[in-house]
């Protein structure tokens, strides 16, 4: 097995992740493990993908039709571990954890979390312990 290669220069490391400078407000999460991917998974992310990228709000490169400004970043990513839930989006730094999300449920997460800041409380899975 070869030896892992770890880069030294911090300038190009900076400028491979340009996302690290970025003007991100939110970071969305959309779990697409077995259990999510079950219940439409991929679904979901199709919609926020396309939702985003016609808004010019996806963060990413424009030669993939994304805004290199864009404040929202979307990541799919593996099981979050509570598979029950699915499909799981997680928005953070809010850290907000949305629960059996669906397709049509996609625009108002946008419209009223990623734009206006309110949280789609009928979505999200918010406890007690926010305040304490
Ligand atoms: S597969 Fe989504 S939470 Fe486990």
């Amino acid at each position: 097995m070869s030896e892992p290669k770890f880069i030294e220069d911090r300038e190009k490391l900076v400028k491979l992740a340009p996302v690290a400078d970025a003007p991100i407000r939110h970071h969305v999460f959309v779990c697409n493990g077995k259990s999510c991917a079950a219940v439409g998974s991929a679904d979901v992310k199709k919609a926020f993908e396309e939702q985003l990228e016609k808004q010019n709000l996806r963060y990413g490169k424009a030669s993939k039709g994304r805004n290199p400004e864009g404040e929202i970043l979307l990541t799919d990513c593996g099981s979050v571990g509570f598979c029950s839930i699915g499909t799981a989006v997680l928005v953070y730094p809010e850290n907000v954890w949305y629960a059996q999300v669906r397709e049509s449920d996609v625009s108002e997460i946008i419209e009223k979390h990623l734009l206006k800041g309110e949280i789609v409380e009928r979505l999200a899975l918010i406890g007690g312990n926010r305040d304490k």
